[in-house]
């Protein structure tokens, strides 16, 4: 490249990065993402963990999906009815198969699959890549190839790889080793990782699995949720379509947080592109719950194809923040949250938002309102612990 080229190119990269159409740079992005038509955008589903712990069962799932198509949460996008921990009780010394709890699962997998497939949805499962999982039930490790098999077999369409019992075990080797083993089963499956961030996963996890654990366990609490956030948002820059930075399931609905909480919550996520993996009880949700999952103007910030995790782009006082998400229409979503015990006004200008000083129409993706064309700037009230987010649209800067 010449010198000229190159100061080019640095420039542009700097007046993208000035612009905020680049997220701050993390550790050095490998993005070398899987490319196999899979988590093309962040996965949506729901998984048993949050909720009901090891208390799994055919008719709780049974239930799960019936509600996904009666609720309209699979008509709003979610698609993944995932069993975590607990689904199994022993391996098979004879055959090496993973065997599951009879008692709960009475019909075995394959029955419980086709009831999820002829609903229109899809089939997830729960291992783990130690020689356990966290709720000590047997692990898939040396036994990758038939377990992944087995799945295949089973009709599952989703994966979700635990961290437990791992000791002296590299992570990186290991879930190489079970991406692998699902490629030689043949089914398109989707890869969840979840070591927790204890591996720096966003230097490796592009091209291993579809999305990947940024954190510890999320928990039903304002503060867990808020650091969570904090610290998947650090990574933003290796996230696209075909691998997620995954910052926990959803607690929307589990009874915690307040409304505005919960509202937060999802605005986050969205902002952030991370998998929407609800994990209330879908079957007795409060109407109030289902609004926050279906919000269908928020999923679609989540679920856009150009495929950027947003991050915070200001914060004009401390805990009064703006967060900022590209739009492949080249409009930007925006999330003023506002973590402070009060309520207060925060403000976004254009230029932190990478758009020319003219007007722009802004849309209230929360009150489902358009708010008209405003010139230079957009501020709101923003309830303690609350967020209000917009879509902008207006002329990007150059
Ligand atoms: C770990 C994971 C959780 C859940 C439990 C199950 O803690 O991070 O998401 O899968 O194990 O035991």
């Amino acid at each position: 490249m010449s010198d000229s080229v190159t100061r080019t190119t640095l420039r542009t990269v700097l007046a993208l990065v000035l612009v905020g159409l680049v997220a701050p740079a993390g550790a050095a992005a490998q993005t070398q993402r899987l490319d196999d038509g899979l988590a093309r955008t962040p996965p949506m589903g729901f998984n048993t963990w949050n909720k009901f712990g090891c208390n799994v069962s055919e008719d709780l799932i049974k239930g799960v999906a019936d509600a996904m198509v009666s609720t309209g949460m699979r008509d709003a996008g979610y698609q993944y009815v995932v069993i975590d921990d607990c689904w199994q009780v022993a391996r098979d010394s004879a055959t090496g198969r993973i065997v599951p709890d009879a008692q709960r699962f009475p019909n075995g997998m394959r029955a419980l699959a086709d009831y999820i497939h002829a609903k229109g949805l899809k089939f997830g499962l729960y291992t783990d890549a130690g020689r356990r999982t966290c709720e000590g039930r047997p692990g898939s490790y040396r036994s990758y190839e038939i377990d992944m098999r087995t799945y295949a077999e089973w009709g599952v369409d989703y994966t979700k790889v635990d961290w437990c019992y791992a000791d002296s075990l590299d992570a990186r080797t290991q879930y190489t080793q079970v991406r692998d083993a699902l490629r030689a089963a043949g089914r398109p499956i989707v890869f969840s990782i979840c070591e927790w961030g204890r591996n720096r996963p966003w230097e490796w996890a592009a091209g291993v699995g579809h999305l990947w654990r940024t954190t510890g366990d999320i928990a039903d609490r304002w503060q867990s949720m808020i650091n969570i956030a904090d610290a998947s948002s650090r990574h933003a820059r290796i996230a696209g379509p075909g691998g997620w930075n995954d910052p926990d399931m959803l607690e929307v609905g589990n009874g915690g947080m307040t409304v505005d909480e919960y509202r937060t919550h999802f605005s986050l996520w969205a902002i952030m592109a991370a998998p929407l993996i609800a994990g209330n009880d879908i079957r007795t949700m409060s109407d109030t719950t289902r609004d926050i999952l279906t919000n269908r103007e928020v999923i679609a910030v989540d679920q856009d194809s150009l495929g950027a995790q947003g991050w915070m782009v200001a914060q004009p006082q401390p805990d009064l923040q703006v967060w900022m998400k590209p739009l492949r229409d080249g409009s930007r979503a925006v999330a003023l949250v506002n973590r402070t015990e009060a309520p207060a006004e925060i403000g976004v200008d254009w230029s932190v938002i990478g758009l020319r000083a003219g007007a722009a129409t802004v849309r209230d993706l929360w009150a489902h309102r358009d708010l008209g064309r405003l010139t230079g700037r957009y501020a709101a009230t923003v309830p303690s612990h609350g967020v209000v987010m917009v879509r902008i649209a207006g002329r990007p800067a150059r």
